[in-house]
């Protein structure tokens, strides 16, 4: 090969190589990013919903004790106390069920209003539950 075959062969080369390592790249940064930021109403349709249709189906709330016991660290400072009075309550008397309405008839509306967009991060404890519930859902 001469010289302008071997620059050819080269720039053509790159242009194959390049794409590969930008997606390599963009793969990286989205394991590494962190996608546990959600917002609470997301959270209550991936998690606490499926969770609820689980126990419906099944009788079992092993799923909704999981993530009650998470949500009031999930909730508003001056809230909080609160919200872990509600759960609490309901996950004494073995009804995490009833923990529901508890909640949202005195916080779900002025939260959607307010802090619909506020981020909150997914519970260490309860990462890939969403999959997993949904999976034996079905
Ligand atoms: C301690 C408080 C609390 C508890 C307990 C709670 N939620 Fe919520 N939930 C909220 C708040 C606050 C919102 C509003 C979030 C928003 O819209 O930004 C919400 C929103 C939702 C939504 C979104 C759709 C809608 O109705 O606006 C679903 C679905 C939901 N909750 C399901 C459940 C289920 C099922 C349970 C019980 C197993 C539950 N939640 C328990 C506080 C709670």
């Amino acid at each position: 090969m001469n010289k302008m075959n071997y620059a050819v062969f080269f720039t053509i080369l790159s242009f194959c190589i390049l794409p590969v390592l930008a997606q390599d790249n963009k793969k990286q940064n989205k394991k590494t990013s962190n996608n546990r930021i959600t917002n609470l109403h997301d959270f209550m349709e991936d998690y606490t919903k499926p969770a609820m249709q689980y126990f419906k189906k099944t009788g079992d709330r092993v799923y909704l004790n999981k993530i009650l016991v998470e949500v009031p660290s999930l909730g508003l400072d001056d809230q909080r106390e609160d919200w872990k009075k509600i759960v609490d309550k309901s996950l004494d008397s073995g009804k995490a069920e009833t923990s529901c309405k508890s909640c949202h008839d005195l916080y779900k509306k002025d939260y959607k209003k307010k802090f619909r967009k506020r981020e909150i991060q997914i519970p260490e404890s309860l990462i890939g539950l969403d999959k997993e519930i949904r999976a034996a859902r079905k």
